[in-house]
């Protein structure tokens, strides 16, 4: 069966990004001229999901309004003749259906994806973490949709990431298969990097079967004292099986300044209109750091 809903939890501080954050939601902060979230919500409708399902605080209406359609500002760049700028502003309104779930208590990932159950009903579904952003020719979530499709368990994406990096992630156990979808023995949340079983991180990408909410109701916090969405899948291991998905493409973390500066970097240098003048200005900063800028 299709996926045709995806999970998108956006509560939280964001405090990281502070002071931005008290104006403007963290996931709503651009990745050089696009909000973080417009990536997983693009990639979710290029793999043929219909509908997100926004898990929002307080004050974050900045994330549902962007996907809203603005048939004032499309009447005002039609009569301007800026035909690319309108067919941008016309895609974004209409990248999928958007339904808003509040969260109002922020007790961990895994309560975060429970307050879905009712929106997402008695089917599969797909959750993103809007912090990891990817691009790939390929969306990534349609890949897992497949695996999913094909193994009949939950998929999750999975990469190799540096020792520094495992005591911060979920960390899967592939009993040392290599390949694109190996089946995961073990998982374990944000692990000291002694009893990590490897170095294969859980990113922000998920194809669950709703069994998962009636687990998530009765998961006891674990790290951190949250309730843990990897605690949860864990308990489906045997049944009906959970698979990683070694995505392809370029992945960056946005949940950190430092990630969200090279991504946007990342983005710029991309862009056929500026690239060049960024890397000139970056190779300049490189030789002269004082005086370039100025
Ligand atoms: C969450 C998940 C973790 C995963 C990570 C990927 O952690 O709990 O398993 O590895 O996202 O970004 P968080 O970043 O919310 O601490």
């Amino acid at each position: 069966m299709t996926v045709r809903k995806a999970v998108i939890p956006v509560a939280g501080f964001g405090t990281r990004f502070l002071p931005a954050t008290l104006s403007v939601p963290k996931n709503a902060l651009p990745v050089f001229d696009m909000p973080s979230i417009h990536f997983c919500v693009e990639e979710a409708a290029r793999a043929g999901i219909e509908e997100i399902v926004f898990i929002v605080s307080k004050n974050q209406e900045a994330i549902p309004r962007y996907f809203e359609a603005l048939p004032e500002l499309e009447r005002a760049l039609e009569a301007r003749g800026s035909v690319s700028t309108l067919d941008m502003v016309r895609r974004i309104g209409s990248l999928a259906k958007i339904t808003c779930v509040a969260q109002t208590e922020q007790k961990g990932l895994g309560h975060a994806v429970l307050m879905a159950r009712d929106a997402v009903g008695d089917e599969a579904f797909a959750v993103f973490l809007p912090d990891d952003v990817i691009w790939s020719e390929r969306p990534t979530i349609g890949g897992m949709i497949e695996a999913h499709q094909r193994t009949g368990g939950f998929a999750v994406a999975v990469k190799e990431v540096a020792d520094e990096a495992v005591p911060n992630l979920g960390i899967v156990d592939v009993g040392g298969e290599s390949g694109r979808s190996p089946r995961i023995v073990g998982m374990v949340e944000k692990p000291s990097l002694e009893d990590a079983p490897s170095n294969l991180a859980i990113i922000g990408r998920y194809v669950l079967g709703a069994e998962i909410f009636e687990t998530l109701e009765n998961v006891e916090p674990g790290a951190l004292g949250e309730v843990q969405l990897t605690d949860g899948i864990a308990a489906h291991l045997e049944r009906p099986g959970v698979f990683g998905y070694r995505f392809e493409g370029e992945h960056h973390d946005v949940g950190t300044p430092l990630g969200m500066l090279k991504a946007s970097i990342a983005a710029a240098l991309k862009r056929d209109d500026l690239g060049d003048d960024l890397r000139a200005w970056m190779d300049g900063l490189r030789t002269a750091p004082r005086a370039a800028g100025f």
